[in-house]
């Protein structure tokens, strides 16, 4: 049922604060300072032996993979590769023995997801899903895995399986950093930031009036740029992905350094950027950004966290989520950039949860 939302996609983006703590319950190791995983079906020799990881998956998992890279190399110091598991399943890639597979994905059905763990499973390497459907397909033919708990989704577009595979990696990173090198105290302090992550959800959800009138005031746009770096570089891929898919504006996402060497010509006075700007080691860079997209009288719609003179001069609106760890904020910058695409899509009279052209589950490839 829809809960009194208008829509489900509204409903599971605001369910994102109960999913992500569904996610974390019975996963936090307070004594050990680590995650706890009951499914993974391997041993801790076996698990410590790990010395290369390939996430792989389609769309919007795709982007959750991302993240999961930046986290388990960051945390874990393990070598990560993000495949498409469309081309993963074809690619016939040299893969070493020590490689873990992981297929991330919501529905546990799609179809390339499947085939691209069946073939490296098939090949004798290890094989986890991180996946929402309880005995979803992907879930029977991996080896073992890690269900995301995030309930049923229903809208086409995935929102709160998004965060909580973001969540569900972040766990990862943790669980194998302290198979490693990772100390108690960082596990410690680790554990501490994941807690923050629902109350900081639910505070970002609080710019939903705001982001209907940016809405109003781009509805009309026929090209929308996301722009952002390092954790926040897969956000804005998310971002650009979920205001075409339901909205059918154009849409870019790319690393914000990366705008120089081709989409910048694409800044006009009818096309906003979209930066997600929170903080964090490249926080000056990617505001000279800003300034180059100003220059060419582009409008500029910020996602940062605290009051800044600079990024308030320069773009002409901001939404302000709460402050988190550089490594967890994709979790709580996406929450505008799904709002922003349903509402842009609404004012537009379009179907949101059922858009044209997009089925829930891609069972054929
Ligand atoms: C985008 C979207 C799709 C799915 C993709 C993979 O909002 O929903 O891009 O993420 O089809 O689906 P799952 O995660 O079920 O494998």
């Amino acid at each position: 049922t829809l809960d009194g939302f208008d829509h489900y996609m509204l409903k599971e983006i605001y369910e994102q604060p109960v999913a992500i703590r569904n996610a974390m319950r019975g996963r936090l190791d307070d004594q050990n300072a680590t995650a706890i995983f009951g499914g993974l079906n391997l041993t801790p020799q076996q698990l410590r032996s790990v010395d290369r990881i390939i996430l792989t998956g389609c769309g919007t998992s795709w982007h959750s993979a991302l993240v999961g890279e930046y986290l388990l190399e960051e945390f874990a110091r393990i070598p990560v590769e993000v495949e498409y598991a469309s081309e993963l399943r074809y690619r016939n890639p040299p893969i070493d023995p020590g490689t873990l597979v992981f297929g991330i994905t919501q529905s546990g059905e799609t179809a390339d997801t499947l085939a691209a763990l069946v073939e490296t499973k098939r090949k004798g390497h290890r094989t986890l899903a991180i996946n929402n459907v309880v005995g979803s397909s992907i879930a029977q033919a991996a080896d073992g895995g890690v269900y995301l708990h995030a309930g049923p989704e229903i809208g086409v577009a995935s929102t709160k399986a998004y965060t909580s595979q973001c969540c569900t990696l972040a766990m990862l990173a943790l669980y194998f950093g302290r198979l490693r090198h990772l100390s108690y105290e960082a596990g410690q302090t680790y554990i501490k930031n994941l807690r923050l992550l629902p109350a900081a959800v639910e505070q970002s959800l609080s710019c939903d009036v705001q982001v209907r009138q940016i809405a109003e005031k781009y509805q009309s746009a026929s090209t929308f740029l996301y722009l952002g770096r390092q954790y926040n570089f897969p956000t804005a891929l998310e971002g650009a992905l979920k205001l075409k898919e339901i909205s059918y504006i154009h849409a870019e996402g790319y690393p914000a350094a990366e705008m120089k060497h081709g989409p910048i010509a694409l800044v006009d006075t009818d096309t906003p950027s979209v930066f997600i700007v929170p903080r964090g080691t490249t926080y000056e860079k990617v505001i000279a950004n800003m300034e180059e997209v100003k220059a060419r009288g582009g409008p500029i719609i910020a996602v940062t966290c605290q009051a800044n003179p600079a990024i308030d001069d320069l773009a002409d609106d901001v939404i302000r989520v709460p402050a988190i760890p550089e490594y967890l904020q994709p979790i709580v910058s996406v929450v505008p950039l799904q709002l922003l695409a349903y509402h842009v899509a609404l004012l537009r009279g379009c179907d949101v949860d059922k858009p044209r052209n997009l089925a829930k589950s891609v069972t054929v490839e």
